[in-house]
């Protein structure tokens, strides 16, 4: 008889590991229930996008938006924590707090290696961030050119920072939403390197180009009338990939808020060519880097050394629908795990894939192997490994004491995640809810990612991917696999 499922549990971060796989033990959570303790949370006050997602000697830098006097929304400082590892992150001073110009928005950092910025020396070239200010003054005030971009530099390796002094470097044009600049080093058609922009403009991006990070020149725009629109566009990047066949595709991620296809936030993707200034889509497909609700604003780190050749990407793991009412204490938000983003081809296709950052395997504490129907679950840090061999659909509970699951499926070319009865729902009249995205190819493996508060899927590495944040009262107990979808058997598991 064939194998359907391979299963392997590991136990994730905390520590348990006493027991064997017969026995296993379940790790109650601590006083901060929902606190994850392998993503990064802020220790206290408001967090939504991560920015300015730098590399620098050992060091991957996590800016990210915070209001540390609220756990909602507010006036936004730059908020900065490191790890050498991805995994450990350690919580610095705030690196940019809000100014006469503004609240410091979201945007990037980039290595100035030449120092063409003249804001560090040949010597000690600077890290320069470039950010949206948004003044709340003018916004109150009725103007709609509130929205400018400004630079900040550091001159000790993005410990500290100052912001530029002749701020703003990018006025506005007379538009409302003109922000999240993301900024890359590009080499041009003469060889020549400068610098490109791309930034969120209302409902479509544009490309902006310096030689100093000082100076910018509008190259073009992309956007009318391609892709989703069902709000505003934000968070945008664009990245030159590789695709399997060995070409060279550009990649532009577009967040947008509301729109997405589970309701409020998403990202969404295409792939083309770009070409002074002007991007152009292989397809008019509307595609999603992730079918889960709760997974915005994500961008890639910049000045990764040589040796490591890949799109490290990381997220915000959570919705402007509800982001500022879910049931936590003392600090709100969490990002997602680290991914690497990448082409794959189906049936000459291309689509983007986000898998694990392999980082994370180094967190895998005990291994069980499951072979009944049901088992415990050994903490609520949990990584779920399973192989699919015999057919392409799978279903599986997790649940707890207290009769909450969450119900992760694939049938009939859907994968769902359901966290219609996942625990604390009422906080918003749209949390419980079933996510479902289609997949019309083959799913081979499944691996999920359980922390306190989340649950992250991923088919086939990452080809197919939902993010879903949830709140069960007490964490959940037992995975239990059921039976009676198409013709999968669970009695020959491992
Ligand atoms: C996206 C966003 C950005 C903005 C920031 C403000 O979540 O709305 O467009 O810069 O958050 O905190």
């Amino acid at each position: 008889m064939y194998r359907s499922l391979l299963f392997l549990v590991f136990s994730l971060a905390t520590a348990l590991v006493s027991c064997g796989p017969q026995e296993i033990k379940f790790t109650p959570s601590t006083s901060e229930q929902f606190r994850p303790t392998y993503h990064f949370t802020p220790k206290t006050g408001w967090m939504n996008d991560p920015n300015g997602l730098i590399y620098m000697d050992g060091e991957y830098h996590l800016f990210f938006q915070h209001y540390p006097d609220s756990t909602v929304w507010g006036p936004m400082h730059w908020g900065h924590a490191v790890s050498k590892d991805l995994l450990n992150w350690e919580e610095l001073p705030i690196a940019l707090f809000p100014d006469s110009l503004g609240y410091i928005f979201s945007g990037s950092a980039v290595y100035d290696a030449e120092n063409s910025s003249e804001l560090g020396t040949k010597e000690n070239p600077p890290m320069v961030a470039i950010f949206t200010f948004h003044n709340s003054l003018q916004e109150k005030a009725g103007a709609v050119d509130y929205q400018t971009q400004g630079l900040a530099y550091s001159v000790d390796k993005g410990k500290t920072w100052s912001k530029y002094e002749a701020n703003p470097v990018l006025l506005n044009p007379g538009i409302r939403d003109f922000r999240d600049p993301k900024v890359t080093q590009i080499t041009k058609a003469n060889g020549k390197k400068a610098w490109l922009m791309t930034l969120a403009v209302k409902d479509r991006v544009q490309f902006y180009e310096s030689p100093n990070l000082k100076d910018w020149m509008l190259l073009g725009e992309f956007g009318q009338g391609v892709g989703a629109h069902g709000g505003v566009w934000e968070c945008p990047e664009l990245i030159l990939m590789k695709a399997p066949n060995g070409s060279q595709k550009w990649v532009l991620l577009v967040s947008i808020n509301p729109g997405g296809p589970q309701k409020g936030s998403a990202t969404q993707y295409f792939i083309g060519d770009f070409k002074e200034g002007l991007f152009t889509p292989d397809d008019n497909m509307i595609r999603w880097l992730d079918y889960g609700p709760d997974n915005y604003a994500g961008v890639t780190w910049s000045n990764l050394p040589a040796d490591q050749d890949r799109n490290l990407w990381i997220g915000w793991m959570s919705n402007w629908d509800y982001a500022q009412v879910v049931p936590t204490s003392t600090y709100r938000s969490a990002t997602t795990l680290p991914r690497e983003i990448s082409l794959f081809d189906v049936d000459g296709t291309l689509l983007l894939k986000s898998t694990p950052a392999p980082e994370l395997e180094k967190l895998r504490k005990a291994t069980y192997s499951i072979s009944k129907n049901e088992s415990l679950l050994p903490s609520s840090a949990v990584e779920i490994l399973a192989e699919v061999t015999n057919d392409a659909a799978f279903s599986l509970t997790l649940s707890n004491e207290l009769g909450e699951e969450l119900v992760i499926s694939k049938e009939m070319g859907l994968v769902t995640v359901d966290r219609q009865k996942s625990g604390k729902i009422n906080f918003n009249r749209d949390f419980a809810a079933a996510y479902s995205a289609p997949m019309s190819w083959k799913a081979e493996s499944i691996r999920i990612f359980l922390d306190a508060s989340s649950v992250e899927l991923f088919v086939n590495e990452g080809e197919l991917v939902l993010t879903a944040i949830l709140f069960p009262s007490s964490p959940w107990k037992k995975v239990t696999l059921n039976q009676g979808l198409n013709s999968v058997k669970i009695m020959d598991l491992q």
